[in-house]
């Protein structure tokens, strides 16, 4: 998002604006700073209270401990709520995410239901109702395990084998890296040359040697780019980091060794025509 393309769109209507820590598409952190900057500005031109929600699904778990003085949450005024997934740097298994709201009136009690048929006032905001607590509870047992250190040392464990990727594909002179090296621990990378094949192909034949890495193109204005991405997580040892950058490097290979698409339609449609005769 461009902080000023996107404040210039505020008006009387708008409620909040959703800035992104951790684009899913490549990792990147949105300048919420900036946003909060050009917010504070144009509410004191038109008294409007225009807030800033940080949907920092995977960069609250990593940008406390990887980045701290980068500014995106309540230290800026203008932020009022952060939603963050318990089950990406969380480290939780599947199924648990967190919001928070800078102050109790920031979440209007309208939308807070209570109930109290379980002998005491129960406020609930959840979309789901019942639900087990066996996720939080594994929320509570990995932050107290690990603490503020231990959680630290795995962010920048994520990071480094991120790196090592990064610079193992640069290496090999064929991919352009699309990721930034400030954001979540991942590398985005589409390749320099499609005269002969894509990304799609490179993931294809990457599943032979076990690895799932998905090929995707951007959102509109980006279609054109296709990119494949490699998230990583704590289990992701540096041993396996430079096993994926081996092995993307004998694809490569591989690949060299194949015809292009170009050929393959060509010889298809001979196929056809021949058959057909
Ligand atoms: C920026 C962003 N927001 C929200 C989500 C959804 O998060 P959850 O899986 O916790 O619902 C994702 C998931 O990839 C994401 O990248």
């Amino acid at each position: 998002m461009d902080p000023e393309q996107a404040v210039e769109m505020v008006d009387e209507n708008t409620i909040c604006v959703a800035a992104i820590l951790g684009s899913t598409l490549n990792g990147e952190f949105e300048d919420v700073k900036r946003i909060n900057d050009l917010l504070e500005e144009k509410n004191k031109e038109t008294g409007w209270e225009t807030a800033i929600h940080v949907d920092a699904a995977s960069g609250g778990f990593i940008a406390p401990f990887l980045y701290p003085e980068l500014e995106w949450d309540f230290r800026l005024p203008w932020v009022k709520s952060i939603n963050v997934s318990g089950h990406k740097y969380g480290l939780v298994y599947p199924g648990i995410g967190w919001c928070v709201w800078r102050t109790k009136e920031d979440l209007p009690d309208d939308l807070v239901f209570h109930i109290n048929y379980l002998g005491t006032d129960q406020p609930t905001f959840t979309l789901n109702f019942s639900k087990g607590s066996s996720q939080v509870i594994a929320q509570y047992y990995q932050l107290i395990r690990h603490g503020f250190e231990g959680h630290k040392n795995i962010m920048e464990n994520c990071q480094e084998n991120a790196m090592v990727i990064k610079e193992g594909l640069e290496k090999t002179g064929r991919f352009n890296i699309v990721s930034k090296d400030q954001g979540v621990p991942l590398v985005a990378f589409s390749l320099k040359d499609h005269t002969r094949h894509d990304e799609f192909e490179v993931s294809d034949m990457l599943r032979r040697f076990g690895w799932i890495v998905p090929a995707y193109t951007m959102p509109a204005d980006a279609q054109h780019v296709t990119v494949l991405r490699v998230v990583i997580r704590e289990e992701f040892s540096r041993t396996l980091a430079e096993r994926l950058v081996l092995d993307i490097d004998t694809v490569m290979n591989q690949l060299d060794a194949l015809p292009s698409n170009d050929v393959c339609i060509c010889m298809a449609v001979i196929v056809v025509f021949l058959l057909k005769r």
